[in-house]
């Protein structure tokens, strides 16, 4: 079938309802037509698209993907039962819509810039190239026995090679899970065996910020406890010798053997095309699943339109491929609508904090799209940084993972932006596999607010519940998020345990997809973020459950209690507060911190080691033995003064106790400083 763009598909959807046509049916299932005259806006594409999902999706997926044989249904979806699928019956390939049909075109467009650790050494990929690499790539992982189906594990930095990994994956019908190259063997050892992954992807060694990660040693470490594993495919970023045991391969060594032409699968639409675990509130991270056709639209629909990409542009997604911002922004939106996508390897402040600025003027990158954590660390190094480069070619600024506050905000659109560039806050999760709600698409010109995502995305209905689980409705009113509606992009389970995915998304409130944030809906009907309800908490936008930071210490022999909290800090957004209790043989409590540090790091990773550790005598618990975190919170952000109902509480007294113990270990905080 012809290859055709994201582009003309929706030009043409956007055509037809200017013209006041109804778009064509979709292949079949469609049923919804468009009133006559109806202007092409974003209230009519909105409305459209929550009237009848499968007549705007429909066409939308149609001209958009490259098909290797049409959809037979657009949707079949009950939010109630938790069952999603889209593009029934429709046979494809993601990399042949993300590679080939952009080499068919243009084979020297460039599709990759890799942006190296170290500044002007960046290196271009072309389409055609990156095609070969993949090939290669999924020819030698069919060679060491990966097969339709089977998982493969990829513990890489951002590279090309990451991205070819996660493409090759694709092409053969495997399905990978990016596990983020700063977390521990254990975790790693963790998500490989939750995803029985027969093979993992790695380098000898990172290069982050000037510093060597030893990538080969964590992998060594974890593939220990991974009986599941049979080869371990080893890339070289430095010119540094790793040991190389028996499960080792040299994966340039092999590639430059292998065939660069290998034949893609033909997936179905819903056949898993990755997975990626992220934290909950409670238990083990859960492997989120996304499948092929809806999630691929999905990421190619709202990189087109929230960020204005045109053809052309260099796009700037500066966030890890280990996280799902990296697989929607980095790899599979941009890459699908033919773009040019930036690879950035280093951190904001490496070799200075002028990093992620002489980038934009070095590669001319149109859209930057990044977390408010680094936004909030550089304006503190002062506005010269950012004034000394010529920003001229950003377009839009983005932003994603957490609340960003207003210092923030006016910083990256007065300084960064120079005040004319469109910014863009941007929320979604893990589970929406793409952006759900930003103030863009919509009319051109219409007005954007400070710290808010306003306006949902085409095919996203928002609905705020009390705690009763009613529906809350009109302006300046607050509630649980919800989403009423199924879109393409939304994760189907859970891997291997789907009862958790009803559990964790489908029960609270049944008939909706429950986020586990909370929001606010403004006059004007916009929406903004307030943060999470449940004890997931998000540290320099990375989401992590207290739960796993507990489980973490209570390895500890010297420690049997522990209660963690989120707490607001001024450059990670939040940190983590944990509260101990010791044995009373314990011994030196200086040194159980210090070793509790170092296990939460083993265990999970450096970021997740709580800033502050507090041992008191006990935990406020009630009668039934549950932890009263909701008082420790209070305590710590200053809110003593009004600790709510405390009437459960099992002894009233350990508030006083704690709060004393606090209040000194506050006190020489500050004199330390
Ligand atoms: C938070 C990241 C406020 C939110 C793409 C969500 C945000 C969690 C925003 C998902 C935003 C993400 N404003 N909060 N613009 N974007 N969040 O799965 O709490 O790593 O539930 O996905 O980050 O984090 P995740």
């Amino acid at each position: 079938m012809a290859a055709r763009s994201l582009g003309r598909g929706l030009g043409r959807l956007l055509g037809r309802l200017r013209e006041g046509r109804a778009p064509r049916r979709a292949a079949s299932g469609g049923s919804g037509s468009v009133p006559a005259a109806a202007p092409a806006s974003y209230q009519a594409l909105s409305a459209q698209a929550a009237r009848d999902p499968a007549a705007f999706w429909g066409p939308l997926a149609r001209d958009s993907l490259v098909w290797d044989a049409p959809y037979h249904t657009v949707c079949d979806c009950d939010l109630r039962g938790g069952r999603v699928g889209w593009f029934l019956g429709g046979q494809l390939n993601v990399s042949v819509n993300c590679l080939d049909q952009h080499v068919q075109k243009s084979p020297e467009s460039i599709a990759l810039i890799w942006e190296r650790d170290e500044p002007g050494t960046e290196v271009r990929v072309t389409y055609r190239e990156l095609l070969e690499t993949t090939c290669r790539l999924a020819n030698t992982l069919k060679r060491h026995g990966v097969r339709r189906g089977d998982r493969v594990a990829i513990y890489m930095p951002v590279s090309p090679l990451a991205v070819a990994s996660m493409l090759a994956c694709a092409r053969i019908g495997a399905v990978h899970t990016v596990v983020f190259a700063g977390f521990s063997a254990e975790s790693l050892a963790g998500r490989i065996n939750d995803a029985k992954c027969k093979v993992v992807i790695t380098f000898n060694q990172g290069l982050r910020g000037g510093r060597v990660v030893e990538l080969k040693k964590v992998v060594d470490e974890a593939v220990k406890h991974c009986p599941t594993i049979q080869h371990v495919l080893v890339a070289h970023r430095t010119d540094s010798k790793v040991h190389m045991g028996d499960l080792d391969v040299p994966l340039e060594q092999e590639m430059a053997r292998e065939d660069p032409v290998c034949t893609p699968e033909s997936m179905g639409s819903e056949d898993m095309l990755f997975l990626l675990y992220t934290s909950g509130s409670t238990g083990t991270p859960k492997g989120l699943v996304h499948t092929q056709a809806g999630y691929l639209l999905y990421a190619a629909l709202t990189h087109r339109l929230v960020f204005d990409y045109r053809p052309g542009d260099i796009f700037g997604c500066v966030a890890d491929i280990g996280w799902i911002t990296g697989h929607s922004y980095v790899v599979y939106g941009p890459l699908c609508n033919g773009a040019t996508s930036v690879l950035f390897e280093s951190t904001p402040v490496y070799p200075d904090a002028g990093r992620y600025w002489e980038m934009v003027q070095r590669l001319r990158i149109s859209q930057f799209y990044g977390a408010p954590t680094a936004v909030r660390l550089l304006l503190k190094y002062g506005d010269s940084w950012v004034r000394k480069y010529d920003r001229s070619s950003l377009r839009t600024l983005g932003s994603v993972g957490e609340p960003i506050n207003h210092e923030a905000w006016e910083w990256l659109h007065k300084v960064v932006g120079e005040s004319r560039c469109t910014l863009v806050d941007t929320w979604w999760q893990t589970e929406t596999g793409g952006i759900c709600i930003a103030p863009r698409p919509s009319e051109e010109g219409a007005e954007i607010l400070p710290g808010m995502a306003m306006r949902p995305f085409f095919g996203i209905i928002p609905v705020l519940m009390d705690e009763e689980g009613n529906v809350v409705e009109g302006c300046d009113v607050s509630g649980a998020l919800c989403l009423s509606q199924a879109w393409p992009g939304m994760a189907r389970t859970i891997y291997g345990d789907h009862q958790r995915f009803l559990d964790a998304y489908f029960r609270a409130y049944p008939g909706y997809y429950f986020t586990g944030d909370g929001a606010l809906r403004t006059q004007g009907g916009y929406y903004q973020i307030t943060g999470r309800m449940d004890d997931v908490i998000n540290i320099s936008g990375h989401r992590l459950g207290t739960a796993e930071i507990e489980d973490a210490m209570a390895a500890h022999p010297a420690v049997p209690e522990t209660a963690v909290i989120g707490y607001p800090h001024d450059i990670k957004g939040e940190a983590a507060f944990a509260f101990i209790v010791l044995k009373d043989d314990a011994g030196d409590a200086d040194v159980v911190m210090r070793e509790l540090r170092a296990t939460v790091a083993s265990k999970i990773a450096k970021y997740a080691v709580p800033d502050q550790i507090l041992v008191v005598k006990r935990l406020p618990k009630t009668r039934s033995g549950k932890v009263m975190r909701r008082l420790l919170k209070k305590i710590i952000t200053g809110k003593a003064q009004d600790l709510g109902d405390t009437t459960t509480l099992e002894d009233p007294g350990v508030i006083t106790e704690i709060l004393s113990t606090y209040q000194k270990h506050r006190d020489k905080r500050a004199a330390a400083q």
